[in-house]
Order: C-alpha cells, then structure tokens, then sequence
C-alpha cells in the first residue's frame, strides 16, 4: 500500500482512533450536516422497505438516518475497514434504539463479500476522498445494486474551504497545505459525476450543498486545531503561528465574525437494466 499519510486509510493504526469517533460524531449533529445529508437522502430517493447499503459507514451516522427511512421492513448494512469504528457503530445504534436494524461489519469497499445485484440502494459519503481507489470502490457500489436501483456518493471539496481571517497567506498555507497532505484526494468532490457516469450508471444527478459555520461549532474548532497541529508536524508554520492562527480565529468567534464554509458535492445515479460500460465486465465471486 504506498504510503499516504491520510488517517482514515487505518483509523486502528492511529495513536488514539477513538478521537475520531468523537470527531465523526461531532460532525454528524451539527445542524448543517443534518440538512445537507437529509438533501442527499432525498436526492437518492430511499423508500420503506428498500435494502441499502453503506460502504465506509463509519460510525454509523448515515445508516441510523437511512434506517429510519427504510423502516422496520427495510434492511441496513454498513461496511468499514475500521475494527473500532464498527463496534462504536454498533454501540451507538444500539443508543439510538436501532438495535438490530443495521448491520455494521468490517470489509473493504473495493472487494465487498455481496453477490451482485443484493441491494436497492449502495451509497458512499465522505469515504472517496479517503481512498487510492476511488474507482474501484464505485465500480463495486455498482455491482452490488439491482438493475433500477441507486448509487450514491457525497464528499467535500477541500478546494472550496473558505475561511475569514486576517493572515490569508497563512491561512492558504495552513489549509491547502494541510489538506494535501492528509487527504488522498483533497478535490474529490468535483469528481463525483464523473466517477458515477465512468462506473456505467445512468441519469447520474448532482447536488451542491454549503456547509456553513458562523459559530465555531466543536466540530469545527477540532478541525481547525487538528490542521494547525499538522501544520506544525508538516512544517508549514512555525508552532507560535500556528498557536496564534487558532487564537485569531477564537477571536472572531468571540466577536461573532466567524466565517467559514465548505461545498458538498451528492451525486446519484441508477444502475441500468441493460449494463453499459465497465459495469458489465465486472464479475467478483460470491464469497457470501
Ligand atoms: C471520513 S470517514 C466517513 C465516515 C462516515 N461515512 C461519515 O460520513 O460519518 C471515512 C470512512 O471511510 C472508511 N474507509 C477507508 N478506506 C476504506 C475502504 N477501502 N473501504 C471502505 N471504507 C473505507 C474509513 O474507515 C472511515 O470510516
């Protein structure tokens, strides 16, 4: 596996990989997380009853909002690489009264163990830019979905950061810098129509949502500390800038000038009845 220094390629080598449960988890109820994953559901038209599937389900934000969509005839599983994800997933549905309505299990998404055609629906959300195999991973999300039935696929663009404060140098430097080095594909969010139309799917859709922050919420406090903290490991500002970028941006807060947005890009897209493309050539076992 060449080497990348993106931590969510191997949460559990990570020195503490609870913190990024507390980090997904954090991001999952801020109130603009809530309403551009709602929009994304509604753009993948998820009915009662329908099997989904969720490829890097983390710690399970977006499968306990897909099982309340699919209800108690539906079914919802969740694949991720991440030992401790899945049990913190498993854990927290359990909290949330969803016992025995998901189906958290370790796997990878660019070899799923699933026969072909298994679900109605296959979605990836913020899992993309993580990957060396974007392709790979789609092209699976395709196969594992019945002919009629919907791929999904949503991720930021780091490209679309935008952040008010007064060192803009530094600021650049700080976060495309950053982002470089810790994402495998910073800018992956543009690329999503491109994925779902290379993987064969058809009237493949596009939805752009802004996520917004005025507050300093936790979540984002913690990803800006986390990007200064880099910063400094990566050598692209001395550990006394850096210190004084975070306190700036508390002062805006404080001041209630804070401003920082990010673009989501939600694709979806429906599995033909007649396979085009290299969807048709795809023919991974069952090892089910
Ligand atoms: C930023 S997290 C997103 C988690 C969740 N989808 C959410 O939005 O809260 C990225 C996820 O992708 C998972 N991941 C990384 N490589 C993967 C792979 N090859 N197949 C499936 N998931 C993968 C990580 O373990 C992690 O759970």
């Amino acid at each position: 596996m060449p080497a990348h220094a993106d931590p969510y390629r191997a949460i559990d080598r990570q020195p503490d990989p609870e913190q990024y449960v507390s980090f997904l988890e954090a991001r999952g109820s801020t109130p603009s997380q809530v309403r551009l994953r709602r929009r994304f559901l509604r753009l993948c038209g998820i009915r009662p009853g329908w099997r989904v599937l969720e490829v890097g389900s983390g710690t399970g934000v977006l499968s306990r909002d897909v099982a309340a969509l699919v209800g108690g005839r539906g079914r919802v599983v969740g694949v991720d690489p991440s030992r401790v994800f899945v049990s913190a997933a498993r854990r927290l549905a359990r909290e949330h009264g969803l016992d025995g309505l998901i189906d958290f299990r370790v796997g990878d998404g660019a070899r799923l163990r699933f026969p072909a055609n298994r679900f109605d629906c296959a979605l990836a959300v913020t899992v993309l830019l993580h990957v060396l195999d974007a392709g790979a991973i789609v092209g699976e999300l395709a196969r594992v979905t019945r002919p009629g039935g919907v791929v999904g696929v949503q991720d930021q663009d780091m490209g679309s950061l935008v952040l008010d404060h007064p060192d803009r140098a530094l600021t650049r430097r700080i976060l495309d810098g950053v982002a470089a080095r810790t994402i495998v594909d910073p800018w992956s969010g543009r690329t999503l129509v491109g994925q779902l139309v290379a993987a064969g799917l058809t009237r493949v859709r596009l939805i752009t949502d802004v996520f917004q922050d005025t507050t300093l919420t936790p979540f984002t406090r913690a990803m800006l500390e986390r990007r200064a903290e880099n910063a400094v490991r990566f050598r692209l500002a001395s550990a006394r800038a850096a210190a004084r970028w975070l306190e700036t941006i508390e002062r805006l807060a404080a001041e209630r000038r804070f401003v920082m947005t990010l673009n989501f890009y939600g694709a979806a897209g429906i599995k033909p009845v007649t396979p085009r493309g290299p969807m048709k050539d795809r023919r991974t076992p069952c090892r089910e």
